[in-house]
């Protein structure tokens, strides 16, 4: 009973920060004060390789940590094999266009923006990551989104897209939409390039939650807060492909493979021509 009365205050305030345009905040404070990061914090450089480092609870919103070294290594680890990705890309025109969907405070995107043969891209509901982004990386294009689709008319005729802890924190409608919205604005053969909560995770599960993620389906946790660290989405081998309109298909599976985002999974899919 109690349970119950302390679910439903949950749905409800999730629903007014929502509403108010606070959720993201208000999860990232609740998790940052859970976790006190601060304590892993040392002196704070200002910038490194010219970019300002973003502050240790947006930091924190992004990686897990607020660890300045983790945060530049795994971006950078994240730019490299989303490089290689792009490397087999078939191109005709220069400078292919990227989109970092759910960029955050550009963990990844600060990387990507610096590789001159593209047109960098950014979204996130999260308005101070947004802000973050605009402030200090001036050659990406970065926009505040909703929590589910569409994308801004400009952000169309994408190469390649990725989302690194992004589909984890969707609840399934969201990430059907999603997908779907991202395949309409890839060109054809462009790519996207996912990071999930696979395998490697499963042991956090329960033995309800496992019973259904050995059964194939898609676990959730907290859907009523999607969007936000606090929401979790764990993916079973081949539950990704069940959400994809007919338009795309995964290429790729590589189970712990998304380095700079460890222990996930990368999975990359491909736009089908017509
Ligand atoms: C764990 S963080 C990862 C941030 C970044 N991708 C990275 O790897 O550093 C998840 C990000 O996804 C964003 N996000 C979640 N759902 C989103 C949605 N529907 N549209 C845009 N951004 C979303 C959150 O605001 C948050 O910035």
């Amino acid at each position: 009973m109690v349970r119950r009365i302390m679910k439903s205050i949950k749905r409800l305030a999730a629903g007014l920060a929502r509403r108010l345009g606070l959720l993201a905040a208000a999860t990232d404070a609740f998790l940052f004060l859970k976790t006190k990061p601060w304590k892993e914090v040392g002196r704070r450089a200002k910038t490194v390789d010219g970019i300002a480092l973003p502050s240790a609870s947006l930091r924190f919103s992004a990686a897990g940590t607020a660890d300045e070294e983790w945060f530049l290594q795994s971006g950078r680890a994240g730019a490299e094999v989303l490089r290689e990705v792009f490397e087999e890309l078939p191109r005709d025109t220069e400078p292919a266009r990227i989109l970092d969907f759910g960029c955050g405070c550009g963990r990844v995107l600060r990387h990507v923006a610096r590789w001159q043969d593209v047109t960098p891209f950014g979204i996130d509901w999260n308005p101070r990551a947004v802000r973050w982004c605009r402030n200090n990386l001036p050659r990406a294009s970065v926009f505040r989104g909703g929590l589910g689709p569409p994308l801004p008319e400009v952000v169309a005729d994408l190469d390649l897209v990725y989302a690194f802890s992004v589909f984890t924190h969707l609840p399934e409608d969201l990430q059907v939409a999603w997908l779907a919205e991202l395949s309409s604005r890839l060109c054809e053969r462009g790519r996207l390039v996912l990071s999930t909560m696979g395998d490697a995770f499963a042991d956090q599960l329960t033995d309800a939650e496992r019973t259904s993620y050995d059964q194939g389906r898609l676990v959730l946790r907290e859907p009523s807060v999607a969007g936000t660290n606090v929401c979790a989405a764990y993916h079973p081998p081949g539950s990704l492909e069940r959400l994809l309109p007919a338009d795309l298909e995964v290429v790729r599976h590589v189970p712990e493979g998304a380095r700079g985002n460890p222990p996930q999974d990368l999975v990359v899919v491909r736009k089908l021509s017509r």
